[in-house]
């Protein structure tokens, strides 16, 4: 590591700005829910009011930067705009930081390639968003060996030994497509169909990626208590609006009773909702199909208030000032919180959309 020591002084007042920080799990804690919101398990939506809390300042007084290398996934997604935005507004010079920032263009070799950069200019951390589980343990040995610590942001990492990072801070997964899962009991129930056969497709996410396999898992728990509900196909649309919308012609194409889509993000579901309409047939609330996705991007409330979308289930991007916590934590010398979760809700129409809408964060 480049900068192994920080003076006495730096240590003591980055402790005073952690004071009252608690992991991210509790900095999303801090926002309290809309008066509007369904609680997925009264679950707060997180946002990034914990930017101020987590903001070194003293960091760039003392002169010394703190070097943070991030290997971002890509820019598929207005999600993934949001969480790259929220890393580039904390990891400021002014808040103490140098940030080197790479765009692995949703390729895993990118992003070893990037690491192994960050390690040969010797930063001082390294964070990763792993575009797919698998394939990590030689670059993070090779990390390790530098003596870099590395945080995970967003999706995991599936390695065996679980000391080549320092933590993992991210959203549920299987517990948000459950979440989907029961919403969609619920609402079948209210219209009357609960007992109905219901046919499914399913827009999957990277194949792969931390964000598919755990809405996909969480959804097919919630496929398994109900018997009537049937998997017609899945397929991946790689977490773009023009793959979800190529992914969707082509199920519109094999099957015409589709009753609902899943899409894994909600830039799938608006190019799902383009090929639907393009073929001729209606979506939402008062549609021919039930479409359900996941983040809860500004674009879904718009795309809800259009009566498009049915109901959109949240993945908090606003990594960067959870991220700058841990490493506020580690510099001062304190252990850090393996995993942690931040939690989330979701929203359907049946809200006040708008005037959840107007105070949203992304
Ligand atoms: O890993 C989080 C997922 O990645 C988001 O759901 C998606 O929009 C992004 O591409």
């Amino acid at each position: 590591m480049k900068r192994k020591v920080l003076s006495a002084l730096l240590i003591a007042a980055m402790t005073a700005a952690t004071v009252g920080c608690g992991g991210g799990q509790q900095a999303a804690d801090t926002q309290a829910p809309a008066e509007t919101e369904a609680p997925a398990d009264d679950a707060a939506p997180a946002d990034d009011t914990a930017a101020d809390d987590a903001a070194p300042a003293d960091n760039a007084a003392s002169g010394e930067l703190i070097t943070v290398g991030y290997a971002q996934v890509g820019a598929e997604s207005d999600w993934r705009t949001a969480n790259t935005e929220s890393f580039k507004s904390t990891f400021t010079e002014e808040n103490g930081y140098k940030l080197i920032f790479d765009d692995a263009q949703q390729k895993q070799e990118n992003q070893i390639k990037a690491i192994r950069s960050f390690i040969q200019q010797e930063v001082d951390y390294i964070v990763v968003a792993p575009v797919v589980e698998t394939g990590w343990e030689t670059v993070l040995e090779e990390a390790k060996e530098a003596g870099i610590p590395v945080i995970l942001s967003d999706r995991m990492m599936d390695v065996s030994d679980d000391t080549l990072y320092e933590a993992w801070v991210g959203g549920n997964f299987v517990k948000e497509g459950e979440t989907c899962g029961d919403w969609l009991a619920k609402y079948l129930e209210e219209q009357g169909r609960g007992e109905e056969e219901i046919n499914m497709v399913t827009i999957q996410g990277t194949i792969g990626a931390s964000a598919q396999v755990g809405r996909t898992e969480g959804m097919a728990n919630k496929l398994a208590e109900h018997s009537n509900w049937k998997m017609l196909e899945m397929q991946s649309g790689e977490f773009t609006q023009a793959k979800g919308q190529e992914v969707m012609e082509s199920f519109l194409k094999s099957y015409d009773d589709i009753d609902v889509v899943i899409c894994e993000n909600d830039n799938e579901a608006f190019g799902a909702i383009d090929a639907i309409k393009a073929a001729g047939k209606t979506c939402g609330p008062d549609g021919d199909i039930i479409v359900v996705s996941f983040d809860s991007v500004k674009a879904a409330f718009e795309s809800m208030i259009a009566g498009d979308l049915n109901a959109t289930f949240e993945c908090n991007p606003l990594h960067g000032p959870r991220v700058a916590e841990i490493i506020q934590k580690l510099e001062a010398g304190e252990t850090v919180d393996k995993i942690q979760y931040v939690d989330e809700a979701y929203f359907d129409t049946s809200m006040d959309l708008e005037t959840i809408l107007a105070e949203r964060a992304y």
